[in-house]
């Protein structure tokens, strides 16, 4: 028998550099849609007014958030799902099987009345294609007051789907303030890092760039822009971002690109399977694999801070003698008041840092200093692995199996 946990352990050191992190870690908190999936599996593509006969039919839940919850989950990253739920049959279906997969809903309000959105999709095996049918009973989308029931405490990271923009903005203001109130008054926090996927083809999604640490540009919305390729999209969507976020653009079988804070661009080839079996929420498992090692990125180096500061204030105060150590005690021991001065100094350096970008409202400097050239161009190629293999098999089932694969070939 395998130890998966050596195992584990010696993926990441090859792929990150160091051992995971534990496990009463804060959360990734995936905010959007979720829908049931009614999926039926075709040879060929239907001809319109015909009666064809499919080769394979199932419901699985569906939904760009709750299918990166899925995979971020089967990963083994700790995450919970927030978005609006209605009250009938087909939600049940949806709760029970957030419920097998380990994703917390606790925060999902319901509503009553109405039933959660419904997709068909076709998926044709002669060309791995996916065509989706959405179907939406006006479910009520989130608000801010949900939002703002939540304890951001609980969380390192809080990536949004590209939807609801007026009110996703307000959320994303609800963690800005957060972040700068923890930065004065609880330096050892964990700021939220903020992430946010433009995927469908709304030229209004462009206005929740500002405040996004790290931007997912799918091909889709690329290309409903205007860009050809990867690196157009790039050099655009920079203009319209914060000062040092990352942007990262997936594009099917050229792979990803991405560029890090310091504007350094990486890129991975695309690892197609030996055969197309389903293409459905391949773009999501790679949104949710470049979260995945981020975010364990982000944890690992923040503990490894914590740690270096403990031992620094260790160290200091055995430096002092026994004679003197009366007489340095309160310039050594860094009290309260301290803090919170050393804290406003590092922002008001941050603040110099800015470069002023007159297209935008948050002037804010990204938060994002643990993503660095090497850790980006890691985390897009695990993506477009842990992609490339999903779409050789059916639904999120064979992750386990697939990634564990991986660590084989390491
Ligand atoms: C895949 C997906 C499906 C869902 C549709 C909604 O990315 O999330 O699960 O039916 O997109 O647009």
């Amino acid at each position: 028998m395998k130890n998966y946990s050596a195992m584990i352990s010696s993926f990441y050191e090859k792929i990150i550099g160091s051992s995971p992190v534990k496990n009463n870690q804060q959360k990734i908190l995936c905010v959007g849609l979720t829908c049931l999936d009614i999926i039926q599996t075709c040879n060929s593509f239907p001809i319109e007014d015909s009666d064809t006969r499919c080769v394979d039919y199932r419901w699985q839940r569906g939904g760009n958030a709750s299918n990166n919850c899925t995979v971020l989950s089967k990963l083994g990253t700790q995450v919970e799902f927030l978005g609006t739920l209605g009250a009938g049959n087909h939600s049940k279906f949806i709760r029970d099987d957030m419920i097998k997969h380990g994703i917390d809903y606790s925060h999902c309000p319901v509503i009553e009345g109405v039933d959660i959105p419904t997709s068909t999709v076709i998926l044709n095996l002669q060309t791995g294609s996916r065509t989706i049918l959405h179907y939406n009973p006006n479910l009520p989308e989130l608000t801010v007051e949900d939002f703002e029931k939540l304890n951001l405490s609980d969380y390192s990271w809080v990536h949004f789907e590209g939807r609801n923009i007026p009110r996703v903005l307000g959320m994303m203001q609800v963690i800005e303030n957060y972040n700068d109130k923890i930065k004065l008054t609880k330096p050892d926090h964990l700021p939220i890092t903020i992430s946010v996927e433009l995927e469908k083809t709304h030229v209004e999604l462009l206005d929740l760039l500002p405040y996004a640490d790290v931007a997912f540009i799918s091909k889709d919305f690329a290309c409903s822009r205007g860009f050809n390729n990867m690196s157009e999209t790039i050099r655009n969507i920079a203009r319209d971002v914060k000062s040092g976020a990352t942007i990262i653009c997936a594009w099917g079988d050229r792979g990803a690109m991405a560029r890090t804070p310091n504007g350094t661009i990486v890129q991975s080839p695309a690892f197609p399977p030996p055969q197309i079996v389903d293409s459905l929420g391949a773009g999501d498992t790679f949104t949710a694999a470049i979260l995945h090692c981020l975010n364990f990125v982000k944890l690992r180096d923040h503990s490894k801070k914590i740690d270096q500061k403990k031992q620094d204030n260790e160290n200091n105060k055995n430096m002092v003698t026994d004679e003197n150590r009366e007489m340095n005690k309160n310039e050594n021991i860094v009290g309260d008041n301290e803090i919170v001065e050393a804290s406003q100094k590092s922002l008001i350096e941050k603040q110099t840092r800015i470069e002023h970008n007159y297209n935008i409202e948050s002037l804010e400097y990204s938060e994002t200093d643990f993503i660095n050239n090497s850790v980006l161009h890691a985390a897009v190629t695990f993506a477009c692995r842990t992609a490339g293999a999903k779409i050789g098999f059916k639904g999120y089932e064979g992750f386990q199996r697939i990634c564990l694969d991986f660590l084989d070939d390491l």
